[in-house]
């Protein structure tokens, strides 16, 4: 499989992404912030970014779904598990594995505001802007990528792949 970012390219990214949060909250005064992961594809580089910040995080999920099994957006979004968490006051950073028509995180960022946070920012590991159908303020950017279909690094296809420590592209015969 075609390797599009290797495990260290990644990891030096999370690094320079962490310094730069911390930086940016630290900067506005903020003491502790409310990291929101995305499920499923966010979840490993959440768990890579938090432990590259500087300033106490408290960890939730919400569990959006757009894709069905393919690897093309069904275009409707479901919150399929909320937060747990009241965010109401708090500064809350979403964590997301890509970013690709926009449908996914616009609805998030509908979602997440109306419970009136005082903060909202998106930190996306990848950006697919050839896609791009709504576009969305990516506050913390990993990484622009072509209009490719990747896979790994919690990146899946039919649910596969996510465990990949590389993103690689997925080649047709293995769909
Ligand atoms: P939208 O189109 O709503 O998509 O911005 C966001 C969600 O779609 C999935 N997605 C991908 N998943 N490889 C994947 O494994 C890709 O190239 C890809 N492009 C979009 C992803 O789940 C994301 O949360
Ligand atoms: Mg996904």
């Amino acid at each position: 499989m075609q390797v599009v970012l290797s495990e260290a390219k990644i990891r030096e990214r999370i690094k320079e992404l962490g310094r730069q949060i911390s930086a940016e909250y630290k900067k506005a005064g903020v003491e502790r912030l409310y990291v929101v992961g995305i499920l499923r594809g966010g979840f490993i580089f959440l768990a890579d970014l938090v432990r590259e910040l500087e300033i106490p995080v408290e960890i939730d999920f919400v569990w959006a779904s757009s894709y069905g099994e393919g690897t093309k957006t069904s275009g409707t979004v479901k919150i399929a598990r909320d937060l747990e968490g009241d965010i109401q006051g708090r500064d809350v950073l979403i964590v997301e594995d890509i970013v690709d028509t926009g449908l996914t995180m616009t609805k998030m960022l509908e979602h997440l505001q109306s419970k009136n946070p005082k903060s909202l920012s998106i930190c996306s590991l990848l950006h697919k802007p050839a896609r791009e159908i709504k576009k969305v303020p990516i506050r913390f950017l990993g990484f622009t990528i072509e209009d490719q279909f990747v896979v790994g690094y919690g990146l899946d296809y039919k649910n596969l792949y996510r465990e990949y420590r590389e993103i690689v592209i997925l080649p047709p015969e293995n769909r």
